[in-house]
């Protein structure tokens, strides 16, 4: 076997984003794209001559060259083993679990998550370390440097590799294990859930549907679902992986779920619904006549974990991404726990799970997960809720009413512009970052009043780092709050996000519809930031 040390040019364009590169697959398919960026990411990193490293992906369109362009890569930069899913298949939490497990170097997750598939959709490339957690900003950093300036790249002269047997190969001197991407997760799975429970649940005539939405998910959800906790057959939908995700949108919000939504809503229902995104780490969670806002899912959870054996011992703290609702701070509150307020993205959590003061994270992009990996977790959620159910024996909706009543409950919606002209969507943020220290104590709409107004910094309190510019927020008096901040996985012109929030007291009115509870919030928002009239959209492109 010969390695060979290819000459390139850098791209000027592969600065990680919130999760890793993302890019148009036709950006992907240039020369050398996918080999300058993982030789860049083995560039940034020491000492994993030897060492194991895992690669799978969601199963979009371009996995399958992707996955082999890596195994070359890896195999001459001196990696000793690669474990790779069956099919070139892994979800994201399940790889997680498998570079943990296995004890691995770390991993290469390839997916774009929610974003489309197919040859005009979206690929990426994301590199997780040893914990199984995305790389922190110190490596995505140094990634970023060396494709600006990266010559060449090291791949070995060999074939492409068989991924669809199960078994050990050996190419260019390094073993290549193709592994079951299903097993090690389910097994994991058992041992935080009440299985039993679930299982009897089941038996005696609970429904409910799984959308995997044509993604990754499918296979795991029809083995843990349907085949070890005996949920009908036809319980998943969209059970089997398409590489353009049979042509939809794997984000499982009410936009692209609003079918199940709607019969979720029905008498002839299911009594749950639930779904996960392209590459499973993502759930939407539906009781019937009950949707469940991420925040609200998280703070639930949060309050409820202790029904679950994995959990039963309590959890030792709350994470949640800044623009996610507080509905979990009052659980950490009452449960006298440490609750912790990150950036966006889950990089963030991996050092606070890691140094055990957080249990269970959350962020309002239908984002749920634990310390049992590093990713978020789609089916981890589900699951959760499922031994939740099945323990309190109570409807979605009454849990979620009766938590409103202890807690108050915390109005939430999220208002996304899509493909926004980048130079506009920038100057409207950096114009009201500027309007920012004159806001403080400012009455605004008819009864609001400005507590503060910042544009968040995170102090990282395990290694001390600090990350500025992570969103503008403006909290008022009575726990209202509008954040402001620009996508950092689209692929197209620029996203805003705005976030809204209210705060209604365990006395208070739960029963009001979302938009309209939060109708004055979103007045003043646009007032503040112009969005409407700079942006020429009369409407979000996406509420969730
Ligand atoms: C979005 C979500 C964020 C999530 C990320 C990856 O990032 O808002 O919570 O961690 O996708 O799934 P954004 O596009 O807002 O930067
Ligand atoms: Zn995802």
């Amino acid at each position: 076997m010969t390695i060979l040390t290819i000459k390139t040019t850098p791209y000027g364009d592969q600065k990680p984003g919130t999760s890793g590169l993302r890019k148009r697959v036709t950006v992907y398919q240039q020369p050398n794209y996918v080999e300058n960026y993982i030789q860049a990411i083995f560039d940034s990193l020491e000492g994993f001559e030897g060492q194991t490293l895992v690669i799978g992906g969601d199963g979009r369109f371009y996995n399958d060259v992707a996955i082999q362009k890596a195994i070359r890569i890896a195999a001459a930069n001196g990696f000793g083993k690669v474990l790779v899913g069956q099919g070139g298949l892994l979800s994201t939490p399940a790889a997680s679990h498998v570079i943990r497990h296995y004890k691995a170097f770390g991993g290469l997750v390839l997916s774009a998550s929610h974003n489309p598939g197919g040859p005009e959709g979206d690929f990426g490339i994301k590199y997780n370390i040893s914990n199984g957690g995305p790389a922190p900003e110190k490596i995505t950093d140094a990634v970023y440097a060396r494709t600006k300036v990266i010559d060449s790249y090291k791949s070995i002269d060999a074939g492409d590799i068989d991924l669809n047997t199960i078994g050990t190969q050996t190419v260019g001197g390094m073993v290549v294990e193709v592994i079951d991407p299903v097993a090690d997760y389910a097994a994991l799975m058992e041992t935080l859930f009440d299985f039993p429970a679930i299982k009897a649940m089941f038996a005696s005539g609970f429904r409910m549907t799984f959308d995997a939405m044509s993604a990754v998910t499918g296979p795991y959800a029809h083995k843990i679902l349907e085949e070890i906790l005996g949920a009908p057959k036809g319980t998943v939908i969209n059970g089997t992986p398409s590489p353009s995700f049979n042509d939809g949108h794997p984000d499982p919000n009410l936009v692209y779920c609003k079918d199940m939504h709607d019969l979720l809503m029905t008498p002839e229902g299911p009594d749950f619904g639930a779904a996960s995104d392209g590459d499973g780490d993502r759930n939407l969670i539906i009781g019937k006549n009950r949707f469940v806002t991420p925040s609200d899912s998280l703070a639930l959870l949060a309050a409820n974990a202790h029904l679950a054996p994995g959990y039963k011992a309590g959890i030792a703290g709350i994470a949640r991404s800044m623009p996610t609702s507080a509905a979990a701070d009052r659980v950490a509150e009452k449960l006298g726990i440490e609750m912790h307020e990150t950036p966006t993205g889950w990089k963030f959590f991996g050092n606070l799970l890691d140094a055990g003061r957080v249990t269970i994270c959350g962020e309002e992009s239908a984002g749920t997960g634990s310390s049992h990996v590093r990713e978020k977790d789609g089916l981890w959620a589900v699951l959760l809720w499922l031994n939740i159910i099945a323990v309190r024996k109570q409807s979605v909706d009454q849990i979620v009413r009766e938590h409103w009543a202890t807690y108050g409950r915390n109005y939430y919606t999220r208002h996304d512009y899509e493909e926004v002209d980048a130079a506009i969507a920038n100057k409207l943020v950096d114009d009201l970052r500027a309007e920012l220290p004159k806001l403080a104590g400012r009455n605004l709409g008819d009864d609001l009043q400005v507590a503060y107004a910042d544009d968040f910094t995170y102090h990282d309190p395990v290694d001390g780092s600090t990350s500025a510019k992570q969103g503008i927020r403006i909290g008022f008096t009575d726990g209202s709050r509008i954040v402001v901040r620009l996508s950092g996985t689209g692929t197209v012109g620029a996203t805003l996000r705005l976030y809204l929030e209210r705060y209604e007291a365990a006395d208070g009115r739960h029963d009001l519809e979302t938009q309209s509870a939060l109708d004055s919030l979103i007045g003043v928002a646009d007032e503040l930031t112009g969005i409407k009239q700079r942006t020429g959209r009369q409407e979000p492109s996406v509420i969730t």
